[in-house]
């Protein structure tokens, strides 16, 4: 089961990394009044921010705030993101030829019967927790036989395509009738749609990526009753592909291949797809060869891939880490629920301070750097409502 590998400064680092948010994560569980402290110390991002007339369009702001505890005073970066030109096709069809290049992402972006051997030993794409090894799997027959043929991917397939990220920013928005009129959706991690937040977000949806954290809301997926709500969920998106990771972490395979044989069971096969480990790590070699610095990229930049990979023009919409946007407040969510595991935190500020600086991202240096990708033409980085 076990195999060595080079001890990468990235291992390191992201040990430390994980060593430092859990211990943060268990303090703030023991001593919940110590904590708004403890953070203060350790954020660069807890300013208020007053509300301005501007748009956010029009300046730059680096805010002060006087702290009532005399710590180090701590600034808000809010970065101007400039109306967009339109796609600069050449520059585009560039990047895109270099990440299908470099990611193989036409044959990799799914486990296939192709690119996985019947037995193979499989590394997974992230090393474990307190190891400095990657782990290896031997595919059962059982799990290969699930696995699809092929990825059946073409280049841009699509001319359209919005990527709807989750931030609260998206409230208010009324984008949804134009994410609903692109040809092909891409959601993370069971955002509500439709209903009261159809005008906000639409509610179309193509494809899905689930991460394990959202499967505890079902109790992992062990009792039937979990199984069926789960279903239930899933079947209100309609009829997208669902995208899991059963091989980028060893202790969260398990959940995973849970879900894909509770969809075998469904008979849900056709919307299953699972990434192959090499694809995430490529694709995060890739952001990093072109600039960025954060250890590990988020969900979005893995979707982000995805999309330019099959699309000619990828729109993002709800990608906005900041706590405020034109003066108004933003939520980290456009919808209310834990994003620590099932854990409710009464205090929002610090639910979201440990979700953006005790992991292994930097959502504003992702920021910033879709926000080049947006000056380039390559991506229509949408932040403000929509007409
Ligand atoms: C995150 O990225 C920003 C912008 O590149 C940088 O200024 C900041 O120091 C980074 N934060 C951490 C904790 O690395």
């Amino acid at each position: 089961m076990w195999s060595k590998s080079t001890v990468t400064s990235y291992t390191l680092a992201a040990l430390v990394g994980t060593i430092l948010s859990l211990v943060t994560i268990h303090r703030e569980l023991q001593q919940n009044q110590c904590i708004r402290q403890c953070v203060r110390h350790t954020s660069y991002m807890h300013s208020a921010i007053q509300p301005r007339d501007d748009s956010p369009e029009d300046y730059i702001g680096a805010q002060w705030e006087e702290s009532d505890d005399h710590d180090v005073q701590m600034e808000e970066f809010i970065p101007v993101v400039k109306p967009f030109t339109g796609f600069h096709k050449a520059e585009t069809d560039n990047i895109r030829a270099s990440l299908m290049e470099e990611t193989r992402s036409m044959d990799d972006m799914f486990a296939t019967q192709q690119n996985i051997q019947r037995g193979q030993t499989l590394h997974f794409a992230e090393t474990k927790m307190w190891s400095l090894q990657t782990e290896t799997v031997k595919i059962p027959d059982a799990v290969h036989n699930m696995l699809p043929r092929e990825t059946g991917l073409k280049p841009a397939q699509y001319k359209t395509c919005s990527v709807v990220g989750n931030s609260g920013v998206l409230t208010n928005s009324r984008c949804g009738g134009q994410i609903d009129s692109s040809d092909f959706v891409v959601r993370s991690n069971f955002p509500p749609v439709g209903g009261e937040f159809a005008k906000d977000v639409g509610s179309k949806t193509d494809f899905i990526t689930i991460n394990p954290s959202v499967f505890a809301f079902y109790d992992n997926l062990i009792k039937e009753k979990d199984q069926r709500k789960f279903l239930d969920d899933l079947a209100q998106y309609g009829k997208p592909l669902m995208y899991t990771h059963p091989f980028r972490i060893y202790h969260q395979a398990k959940v995973c291949l849970q879900a894909i044989s509770v969809m075998k069971k469904a008979g849900r096969m056709d919307q299953v797809r699972a990434s192959h480990p090499d694809f995430l790590t490529s694709v995060g070699k890739f952001w990093k060869g072109r600039g960025l610095q954060e250890l590990r990229c988020t969900t979005g930049l893995l979707l982000l891939a995805v999309s330019m990979s099959l699309c000619e023009e990828v729109t993002l919409y709800g990608f906005w880490p900041f706590t405020s946007y034109n003066g108004h407040p933003v939520n980290y969510h456009y919808f209310d629920r834990p994003t620590i595991g099932t854990k409710e935190f009464k205090d929002k500020s610090l639910e979201r301070e440990l979700v953006q600086h005790g992991s292994f991202h930097n959502f504003t240096e992702e920021f910033l750097f879709l926000n080049r990708l947006h000056d380039r033409g390559v991506i229509n980085l949408h932040v403000r409502p929509c007409s």
